[in-house]
């Protein structure tokens, strides 16, 4: 038996991360560790870690530097990096920071206990193999315990479109399906468990080919499967990439009735030109056709999207081709970022965009996305939706949930529980959630 044991980790970056978080989180538990509420009461210190933009990498460094005090008073505290940044600065991160005891890349966290016991030991240990064993299959079944209504289900996992500003395709690997029994399962676990709504993951989650007893199943057929799991009310998945959005997942989305009229499917960017250099493989038109198709299957959808201005060689005509691109789609959430140059990616060798210049598009392209976000936002008010309640709100009697959209609802004089699906209409809007009262 090993003695109890504190862990606090703290997540970066993409809902990937979140998940891989709470299964480290259950790895490590095999090894007597329960959650510590803050870093100052941790035995153990793991900073769940991404890459995507420079400012995300270097806020490891400085929060790594802030455990200094604590690790002088406490000295059997283990430090461990996890993640994207683990992956890509491994080796570099062991030598810019010596109080770090453990880098685990995202490939390798079922190897943490072992990793973990080397490091009580004191050795320093890295690991940031892609392994061919399946880390999933080698974790434990994920425990029994009660929790909250929504969860995060990894589905799929790596990249290979190597868009040319990109970590994601050398950070987390090829991109690898995982068999979908072992999905089912882990979702009927989280149904008895008390979770109603599940979001599939993967950096490009509808090019899921997984295999099935008879044969690879695309997202589709797996979202058919988990419409069969009673109890579960909800699916939702995403990233997805616009050209893996096949004919029978637009379908679903007209059909299925488990799954919800949202939809995140990023662009980048509305100029030819610009895709083109980001080996997008799609063009601005191909994209605008794909939205239509899929608002014919379920005209209420919502779209969300990602966005970056500033690429290298963009000009003013190719940002405005991104503003008019936005027009048309009218998005009902979005991402925008300002290029960040990651080493070792294609478009890092190119000539950069006036920093001055691309702070400005990307003000001006927020407050476009923004105008729509909340236009969209208010012509809610008035409609009927479903609300899946997550939690009580500040006042009493007030209970917060999501709607169908994922807009974020509260309704007061509520008699419903976390985990209760209802009916509800909404009768106002506000900056960031609208509020509704129950129809029955
Ligand atoms: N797999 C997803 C998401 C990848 S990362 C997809 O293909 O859409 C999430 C978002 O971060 C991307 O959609 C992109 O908009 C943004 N991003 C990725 N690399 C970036 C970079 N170097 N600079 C700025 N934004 C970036
Ligand atoms: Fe990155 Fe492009 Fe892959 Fe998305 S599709 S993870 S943006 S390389
Ligand atoms: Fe970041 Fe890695 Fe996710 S780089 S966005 S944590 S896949």
């Amino acid at each position: 038996m090993t003695a109890p044991k504190k862990l606090f980790i703290k997540t970066y970056g993409c809902q990937m991360n979140v998940y891989d978080s709470e299964r480290m989180a259950e790895a490590l538990g095999g090894q007597g560790y329960t959650e510590a509420k803050s870093a100052d009461e941790a035995d153990m210190i793991l900073l769940n870690t991404c890459h995507i933009r420079e400012k995300a990498a270097e806020k490891v460094y400085s929060e790594l530097g802030r455990f200094k005090k604590l690790k002088a008073q406490k000295p059997d505290l283990k430090i461990g990096v996890a993640g994207c940044v683990a992956q890509a600065e491994g080796q570099e991160i062991m030598r810019r920071q010596p109080l770090v005891d453990l880098v685990v890349g995202p490939q390798s966290y079922h190897r943490l206990p072992e990793m973990e016991e080397k490091a009580r030991e004191g050795e320093k240990v890295l690991d940031t193999d892609f392994p061919e064993e399946d880390k999933f299959e080698k974790l434990k079944r994920r425990p029994k315990s009660k929790r909250g209504p929504t969860a995060f289900l990894t589905v799929q996992e790596g990249c290979d479109k190597f868009c040319a500003f990109c970590v994601v395709p050398y950070t987390r690997g090829a991109e690898v399906s995982r068999p979908a029994d072992r999905i089912l399962t882990e979702a009927r676990d989280l149904v008895e468990r008390g979770v109603r709504e599940i979001t599939l993951l993967g950096q490009n989650v509808n090019a899921y080919h997984g295999a099935g007893a008879n044969g690879d199943l695309t997202l589709a057929q797996l979202i058919w499967e988990l419409d069969k799991v009673e109890g579960l009310e909800r699916i939702r998945f995403t990233t997805s990439h616009p050209n893996d959005m096949m004919d029978d997942l637009i379908e679903a989305h007209g059909t299925c009735k488990k799954l919800m009229p949202y939809l995140h499917l990023p662009v980048q960017a509305g100029s030819d030109k610009i895709l083109k250099r980001m080996n997008r493989s799609h063009t601005a038109e191909s994209y605008l056709r794909l939205i239509e198709r899929i608002r014919a299957a379920r005209p209420d959808i919502l779209i969300s999207g990602d966005f970056i201005v500033g690429f290298p060689e963009e000009t003013e005509a190719d940002f405005q081709a991104t503003l008019d691109l936005v027009e048309e789609v009218k998005y009902g959430t979005a991402y925008s970022f300002k290029y960040s140059t990651r080493p070792g990616t294609p478009a890092a060798e190119r000539p950069q965009v006036d920093p001055v210049e691309a702070d400005d598009r990307l003000q001006r392209l927020q407050a476009l996305l923004t105008r729509q976000q909340r236009e969209i936002q208010d012509s809610m008010v008035g409609r009927e939706v479903g609300v899946l309640f997550e939690k009580p709100g500040r006042q009493a009697g007030q209970m917060l949930g999501k709607s169908d959209y994922l807009h974020a609802v509260h309704v007061a004089d509520c008699d419903r529980q976390a985990g209760d699906l209802a009916r509800v209409r909404i009768v106002s809007s506000r900056t960031n959630s609208l509020a509704g009262e129950l129809i029955d």
